[in-house]
């Protein structure tokens, strides 16, 4: 079957069976023999991944996961002991469906996610574990793997830099009209209102996070030289009195009289039940007129269609971001050409922010550890656990 989905052209290659490891220690205290299934989700990376062995999270270069198990001793060598990458993964004929059954271990990044249901997990009647190779768990039924029992970590702050960074450029391209300047040149026109009269400058603007974590932090943290008229933050947890302090971010606790407030603003919370769908056509109402609003969180976060429409009306004056309600996103989302009615104010891209070669680096080393605790029944680090056995470890996904 491995030989002939490879002829079918579906880029199946990771699934990994792991013959012959020791059990954990904490089932087992005498070593056997036993095979794990390891299945990981990864994107397909083409001829860029084939030159350049740094994009770890692709089905090629498999999370540098294949010389961890060969470090193990394992020689991996065929269909029956190999890890199979999976790219395929949506329908009832997906890989990802097919292998779900017996994985005990389910591998994949935000980036290209194998959206696991609860129907799945009730189909995966022999998963343990889910290792999110980057930082973001909700392509997985959260409350199902309480349910089930089913461990779920991420490599925390393993890409939040990354993010931060884009953020901040994001809200600079918006705000200083610059996609359309650049797409006129390359057209070869010169026409310089046409571009000044949407063009501001971030100086004197007010700036609101929603969500003040890892990522909203650091966007805070990198605002505050611009001498911005003031930062804010929308989060049910306070930030400590001495860490808002430090780049003056006042908290406000209405969620429609911050965004009142906010020239611009950035989404940086998770998605869960509280926030799927938390920018919508009553909120953007509150905004103020030709607001931009940057979502590197999550697609869903925001309504599709009435953040269209309020780019295409005007009362946003840009939208930008990396992260859409599907994955890959269909070839006619509306979000990848709507512009405002100056025909401009759309900085959309792929999924990408969090996987920059550096951040790639540290989710890939991030989610062999996990595995290798997992394998060697040792403890994990407390801060990556996002469900443990039968609960929420964390606080960031919604208040329960
Ligand atoms: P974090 O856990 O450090 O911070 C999340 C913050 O959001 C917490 O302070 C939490 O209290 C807050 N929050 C949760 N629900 C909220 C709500 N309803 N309203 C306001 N605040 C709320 O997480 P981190 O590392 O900052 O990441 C945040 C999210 O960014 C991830 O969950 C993921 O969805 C996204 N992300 C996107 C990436 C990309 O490549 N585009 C890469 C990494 C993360």
């Amino acid at each position: 079957p491995w030989a002939a989905a490879l002829m079918d052209g579906c880029f199946l290659r990771l699934l990994d069976y792991l013959a012959l490891l020791p059990l954990p220690s904490s089932t087992q205290s005498t070593p056997t023999t036993f095979t794990m299934k390891v299945l990981a989700i990864l994107y397909e990376g083409g001829e860029a991944a084939r030159q350049e062995p740094r994009l770890l999270g692709t089905v090629q270069n498999k999370l540098g996961l294949e010389s961890y198990l060969k470090s193990l001793g394992h020689e991996l060598v065929d269909a029956d002991t190999f890890v199979y990458l999976l790219h395929s993964k949506e329908g009832a004929d997906s890989d990802f469906q097919k292998h779900i059954v017996d994985a005990e271990v389910l591998i994949t990044t935000p980036f290209h996610p194998g959206y696991l249901t609860r129907e799945l997990v009730e189909k995966a009647k022999n998963l343990k574990l889910c290792i999110t190779a980057g930082v973001g768990s909700d392509h997985i039924d959260l409350n199902a793997a309480v349910d089930h029992r089913i461990q779920v970590l991420e490599v925390s702050g393993s890409n939040v830099v990354s993010v931060a960074e884009h953020v901040v450029m994001s809200i600079l391209l918006l705000v200083r009209n610059y996609n359309p300047a650049h797409e006129m040149i390359e057209r070869g026109d010169w026409q310089v209102s046409e571009i000044a009269r949407n063009a501001f400058d971030l100086e004197g603007k007010v700036v609101g996070t929603i969500g003040a974590g890892r990522i909203g932090y650091r966007v805070l943290q990198r605002l505050k030289p611009f001498d911005c008229k003031e930062l804010l933050y929308y989060d049910y947890a306070s930030l400590p009195p001495a860490a808002a302090e430090a780049v003056n971010a006042r908290r406000v606790e209405d969620l429609k009289d911050f965004v009142s407030q906010c020239d611009v603003v950035t989404v940086n919370c998770p998605l869960h039940e509280g926030t799927r769908g938390l920018v919508n056509a009553e909120l953007l109402k509150h905004f103020k007129k030709g607001a931009w609003l940057v979502n590197t969180a999550r697609g869903a976060i925001c309504d599709k269609d009435a953040v269209a429409e309020a780019l295409k009306s005007g009362q946003l004056n840009g939208y930008s971001g990396d992260v859409w309600n599907v994955q890959p996103a269909p070839k006619d989302h509306v979000w990848r050409t709507v512009k405002n009615p100056l025909g401009g104010g759309n900085g959309m891209v792929p999924h990408y922010s969090g996987t920059t070669l550096d951040a790639q680096k540290r989710y890939a080393d991030g989610a062999r550890k996990i595995l290798q605790n997992y394998i060697e029944g040792k403890e994990q680090d407390a801060q990556n656990i996002i469900i443990g056995l039968g609960k929420y470890e964390t606080t960031a996904y919604g208040q329960r």
